[in-house]
């Protein structure tokens, strides 16, 4: 294809939280899992990017939220870039321009909002036409988790067995609108510190050092089966004890990693004893805490204890404030403007739409 017929291309794609978490790299070099992952796609959150193959550059020109990006994201999306170029047999730099609506490098999951949207807009610019699938498997060399956010709604990523990774793929599980009444709170809490080392690497320190990781790697299939049937059957009381189970699992390979990971502050585990107390008191699971690699934690409930929560929730000292997500669209094409500066100012992406492009799942 000639530069001539390339045209700039712009995505947008949401954050996930993990119900089952992916932790730990069987294959750096083919971006490889240990074990399968599910989570769910978030509405209302978006990172928005914009990337356009320019024949005049000599170097990528990266911008993430309306700065120049520092050396490390930069030389992330260039290798990124770099894959994209040898896939499509193009040499053109690029320009890059990528914002999030929510704080980035927070606990957010902004690497997989950010790495899914790349991985459509890079892609589709460079003249290729990919599925959603091979989508979420360039998306995931960028950041593992961001082949999730490709796809709307309750997600699984199936780590496969073979070694080449031809049965590692992402795909929807229940659609957005599955079960209306299950809500995330998400619960921000203040100082919550800024991520200096990358997911991917941290998790292969508990590869290399948690005496708890072979024992983790047993019990997550039948934990992720036990997640999937419960949400489902639509089930609180099924699903909401095993997400706590998948998340205390999570945390323990990160306490017996060493050194030891701790991303929690002080506020995060008042949060996770105060739905603990809730659950207590009412004498059944009404809520589940979970988090990432971050200090915030998700509290999934039912709309009708979603009240009560949020007061409790947000009373906790130290907590900076609650958001309410549901379960939301994956990664889309959305229309591009003609120069990049164009939107500059602007805080907000706009709402999302439906998709704009006719490529099979
Ligand atoms: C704890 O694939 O997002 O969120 O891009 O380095 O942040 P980085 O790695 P990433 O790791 C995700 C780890 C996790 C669990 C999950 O989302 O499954």
């Amino acid at each position: 294809m000639s530069s001539t017929t390339r045209h700039p291309a712009t995505y947008e794609a949401p954050p996930n939280i993990a119900l089952v978490k992916y932790w730990g790299v069987r294959d750096v070099a083919r971006a490889l899992p240990y074990n399968s992952s599910f989570s769910v796609t978030l509405a209302g959150m978006r990172s928005h990017t914009r990337v356009e193959f320019d024949p005049a550059l000599t170097a990528d020109l990266v911008v993430l939220n309306h700065a120049a990006a520092e050396e490390g994201p930069r030389l992330a999306v260039v290798r990124f870039l770099d894959r994209v170029r040898s896939m499509a047999g193009i040499r053109e730099r690029a320009h890059v321009e990528s914002e999030n609506d929510f704080p980035t490098a927070s606990g957010l999951a902004s690497s997989a909002s950010g790495f899914a949207a790349l991985a459509g807009a890079a892609s589709r610019a460079a003249g290729l036409r990919l599925t959603d699938r091979a989508i979420a498997q360039l998306a995931r060399y960028g950041s593992g988790s961001a082949c999730r956010s490709v796809f709307g709604g309750f997600v699984e990523w199936h780590a496969g067995e073979d070694p080449d990774g031809r049965d590692c793929y992402a795909e929807p599980a229940f659609g957005p609108n599955h079960w209306p009444q299950l809500v995330d709170l998400v619960v921000l809490v203040r100082d919550a510190p800024v991520k200096e080392v990358r997911s991917a690497d941290a998790m292969q320190t508990t590869v290399r050092t948690s005496e708890y990781f072979p024992q983790r790697q047993k019990e997550v299939p039948l934990r992720l089966k036990k997640i999937r049937a419960a949400i489902g059957a639509k089930s609180a009381e099924k699903l909401f004890p095993l997400v706590m189970e998948e998340c205390d699992s999570f945390r323990k390979a990160c306490e017996t990693s060493r050194p030891s990971l701790d991303y929690l502050t002080s506020t995060s585990r008042a949060v996770i004893a105060a739905v603990q107390h809730a659950n207590e008191s009412a004498r059944r699971p009404i809520a589940a805490y979970t988090h990432d690699a971050g200090a915030h934690v998700h509290v999934f409930t039912l709309q009708r204890n979603l009240a009560r929560l949020e007061t409790e929730l947000g009373a906790i000292d130290g907590v900076e404030r609650t958001l309410v997500v549901r379960p939301g669209p994956g990664a889309h094409e959305v229309s591009t403007r003609s120069a990049p500066t164009a939107r500059a100012g602007r805080t907000r992406a706009p709402a999302a739409r439906g998709r704009s492009r006719s490529s099979a799942r």
